[in-house]
């Protein structure tokens, strides 16, 4: 298998992909030659500061065997295949991703797993086939506008049943003697505008049915990022 899939038109690439990720994240997650270029665990770990595997494993502790995942974004690096391979052929694993280009990257690496299905759809209003045990956005919310933080995060609990839970993993307001913060702010202020809004508000004020779910947050690394769950009470 190679690295990468094959290119298709340009055209492809651009169709249907929301105003935000063409004016802000063109860069990082539209344009194809640079999803090539960064969709490798090195990205990753330098971007999350070496923190990618601590991050990653508060969400693949909570998958088991047999689970139905739905996580509603593509993420760089080995990630997804790691947690298809964890449900295991008895689970399912649903990826979504509003980006034609991640949709390849995604469907290139699950190819060869049965229990995993990569569609091209938006977190917002994407309703999987049957409910999920778990139901996952990995640094999305830093990344879309407040409005869609709102209907990322409904839809997301909307698709979570009795006993099911939602994973936020994502961005926090670090301490104020944490010297990533200032790098951080200025990040945010130059390339990531819609990411601040998590150093304000908590994720389950995004909720708007907050309270049928119990909360619970951890921040690590100095309150840099934040692993919250929703259980449906
Ligand atoms: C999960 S976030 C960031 C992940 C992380 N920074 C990484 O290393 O890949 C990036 C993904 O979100 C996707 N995305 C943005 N808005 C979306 C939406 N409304 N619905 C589904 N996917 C969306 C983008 O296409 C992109 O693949």
């Amino acid at each position: 298998m190679t690295r990468n899939p094959p290119r298709l038109s340009q055209d492809f690439y651009y169709q249907g992909v929301p105003d935000y990720m063409l004016e802000v994240y063109d860069w990082a997650y539209v344009n194809p030659r640079h999803a090539d270029f960064l969709d490798h665990n090195w990205v990753v770990r330098t971007l999350l500061f070496c923190n990618d595997q601590r991050l990653m494993r508060a969400y693949l502790n909570q998958v088991r065997p047999g689970m139905a995942v739905w996580q509603v974004a593509h993420v760089y690096g080995d990630l997804v295949r790691r947690v298809a391979e964890k449900v295991g052929r008895q689970g399912r694993f649903d990826l979504t991703d509003i980006t034609p280009v991640q949709v390849a990257h995604a469907e290139h690496k699950l190819a060869d797993l049965d229990q995993a299905k990569v569609m091209r759809a938006d977190a917002c209003d994407f309703e999987g086939e049957a409910g999920y045990d778990l139901v996952v956005s990995f640094f999305l919310l830093h990344e879309v506008p407040d409005d869609i933080k709102r209907r990322v995060v409904d839809n997301m609990l909307r698709q979570v049943p009795p006993n099911g839970r939602a994973l936020f993993v994502d961005y926090h307001r670090p301490a104020w003697w944490h010297p990533v913060g200032w790098l951080l702010r200025w990040i945010n202020a130059k390339l990531e505008p819609f990411a601040h809004a998590l150093w304000k508000k908590d994720i389950r004020e995004f909720a708007s049915q907050a309270g049928e779910f119990k909360w619970m947050k951890k921040t690590i690394f100095g309150g840099v990022y934040q692993i919250v769950t929703a259980e449906r009470a």
